[in-house]
């Protein structure tokens, strides 16, 4: 499903070198789900964009569902991130100007899937978006901003999802229920899942923990 091999990467900031990731390997079969954990800065949503095709590695190959993305060029990279790939950003990257139902729907309508079927109520439900639906996205709380994201990456129910701090801004039921949420879409529908979290809490909910630190993986536990 996921395969990293040998990922490294630098920032360089004027004088500055900073080698974040130094010959990093994971690799996810379908149906698992990962917790990362790790101090702030130490590169955890580096990865996870790696992973995902939205930024290049320095070094290694990174093969997503069999395909190594490097050889994918930008056409087809953008369609398997579009039709297999969901993303939680940890800055949400919500549309402007556009209303919470299109933000939702957007990768699903891509995809030519009906706006409403059991999955969609069930998001709607358990992430409480019924009354925010016809919001504009830009007066949302940081909280409802939260739960517009998880809704948008899971839509269109893709095989693997990324998700970075999701519940950071949630209260503990509502963390809870979403976890929950996750980790019945991995056990039911055979999706991967590979979440940044600081919780342990929320990272009990996955089958394994992975500490990032100094550029490298650790199993913990
Ligand atoms: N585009 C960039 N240009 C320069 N430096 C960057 C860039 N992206 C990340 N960094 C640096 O790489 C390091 C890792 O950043 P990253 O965002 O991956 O950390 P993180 O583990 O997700 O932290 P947090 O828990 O605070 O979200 C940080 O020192 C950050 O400043
Ligand atoms: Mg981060």
């Amino acid at each position: 499903m996921l395969q990293l091999r040998g990922i490294s990467k630098s920032f360089h900031d004027g004088e500055s070198d900073l080698q974040v990731l130094r010959d990093v390997d994971l690799s996810m079969a379908a149906g698992s789900s990962i917790a990362l954990l790790g101090a702030s800065g130490s590169g955890k949503s580096t990865l996870l964009q790696i992973a995902a095709g939205l930024e290049t590695p320095d070094q290694g190959e990174v093969k997503v569902l069999g395909h190594p993305l490097r050889s994918l060029g930008e056409r087809r990279l953008a369609l398997l991130r579009r039709q297999h790939l969901g993303f939680v950003f940890q800055q949400f990257n919500l549309l402007p100007g556009l209303k919470v139902i299109d933000n939702v729907l957007f990768q699903r309508r891509l995809n030519r899937l009906p706006d409403d079927d059991d999955w969609t109520a069930e998001l709607y439900a358990v992430l409480e978006l019924e009354p925010l639906l016809d919001r504009p996205v830009e007066v949302l709380s940081g909280g409802q901003q939260q739960r517009v994201a998880i809704a948008r990456a899971l839509a269109h129910r893709p095989e693997l999802v990324f998700a970075d701090e999701p519940t950071g801004n949630l209260h503990d039921t509502l963390s809870l229920q979403i976890m929950e949420l996750l980790a019945r879409l991995v056990d039911e529908s055979g999706c991967s899942l590979l979440l940044v979290t600081h919780s342990r809490r929320m990272a009990a909910f996955a089958r394994r923990r992975l500490l990032l630190e100094a550029g490298a993986l650790h199993a913990q536990d």
